[in-house]
């Protein structure tokens, strides 16, 4: 049984949990602190990199002192110190990793410095225990990949998006409508009440042969009838309503390709993870999926799909296990891509 400090500074959210167990899991979250910025970030419509390292800065010794508080234990009973080290905004990471590196050197604690995507590809294992291997859909406001899960740090990417992110489309649909920050849940909440056949927007590279994503066709389409169009409410709710609906069948059928091709090799297993996996049309879309082609689906709970400190504190648990600690010379990197045998692909987004 191990117990691990996690921190997360990546993107906008300052988080540290504290989590104890052993793999696969599941494991039992101590104390899991979130601090967001989204009221700073808000007047921006998204994320502005100088104001998230700045406010990382204030509060994280706060956060991490909750986390510890709420979980009970003091830094002498940790028995490791994890924080992601990227891909992310540079400036964040870099405050998260030197904080780690500061407490690691404190206390005599061992170091593991965390890819973020590695982070919610184990989140599965933390709240459910899911066995290696599984395929996995990784979707948040930076990444959009189809992913083939062997083992700690064995990941083969099968697909990523050659443009936008799931999470990025959803924002920037948002922000034409109007509908505000972040906007995947601005979205998913006026698409309730809409209809998702008024319009019929692009399905990009849907009948294509590979696993890869696009979505900057399917934003620029919905730009032309926000520009063209008079956007009364019911108007705003058909856009979002459609636009989630073509979001969300590219995202199902290409998880419904990349499922019978793995399947060929054992894998019967479909995890979901990323910000966007908090969709409930998305989830009961893979769900449907899953179940036709006898798969087993596994959704981590909404708080801990989006960013958090669990979910690095636990994969650094796993690490920390299996003995791959960092040197306190590990530096903060804004691209890491999690299958580092495809690294350098032109217009790969990692
Ligand atoms: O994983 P995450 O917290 O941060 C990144 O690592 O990017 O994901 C945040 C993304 C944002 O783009 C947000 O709009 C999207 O996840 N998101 C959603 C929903 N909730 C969050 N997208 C669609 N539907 C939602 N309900
Ligand atoms: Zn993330």
């Amino acid at each position: 049984m191990l117990t691990v400090l996690g921190i997360e500074t990546s993107c906008d959210e300052t988080a540290a949990a504290v989590v104890r167990g052993r793999a696969p899991g599941p494991g039992e979250i101590l104390a899991n602190v979130v601090a967001g910025q989204m009221a700073e970030h808000r007047p921006y419509g998204g994320v502005v990199p100088e104001i998230a390292a700045r406010a990382h800065v204030e509060v994280l010794d706060g956060v991490i002192a909750r986390a510890l508080a709420d979980a009970g234990v003091s830094l002498g009973e940790i028995d490791g110190i994890a924080a992601t080290a990227g891909p992310g905004l540079i400036g964040g990471v870099a405050v998260g990793l030197t904080t780690a590196k500061a407490l690691a050197i404190a206390s005599g604690k061992p170091l593991i410095a965390l890819n973020h995507l590695e982070a919610h590809a184990l989140t599965a294992r933390l709240t459910a225990g899911v066995a290696f291997p599984f395929l996995l859909l990784l979707v948040s406001g930076g990444h959009c990949q189809l992913l083939v899960c062997e083992g700690v740090g064995a990941f083969t990417r099968l697909g990523t998006t050659i443009d936008d992110a799931a999470g990025e489309a959803f924002d920037k649909t948002a922000k034409l409508l109007g509908l505000g920050f972040p906007g995947g849940p601005a979205i998913e909440a006026a698409a309730r009440g809409g209809n998702a056949k008024r319009y019929r927007f692009p399905r990009p590279l849907l009948d294509d042969d590979g696993f890869d994503f696009s979505f900057s066709g399917l934003k620029s389409a919905v730009r032309r009838v926000v520009e063209d169009g008079d956007m009364q409410d019911a108007a705003v709710r058909d856009v979002a309503a459609s636009f989630q609906a073509a979001a969300v069948e590219v995202l199902v059928e290409r998880t419904r390709k990349a499922m019978r091709a793995v399947a060929s090799r054992g894998i019967k297993r479909l995890v979901v993870a990323g910000g966007v996996a908090a969709n409930k049309s998305l989830s009961a879309g893979l769900a449907d999926a899953a179940r036709g082609d006898g798969f087993e689906l596994t959704v981590p709970p909404v708080a801990l799909c989006t960013d958090n400190g669990a979910m690095v504190a636990w994969a650094g648990l796993e690490r920390l296990e299996l003995g791959m600690v960092s040197g306190l010379d590990f530096g903060a990197r804004a691209r890491w891509p999690l299958d580092s045998a495809r690294a350098g692909i032109a217009g790969a987004k990692s």
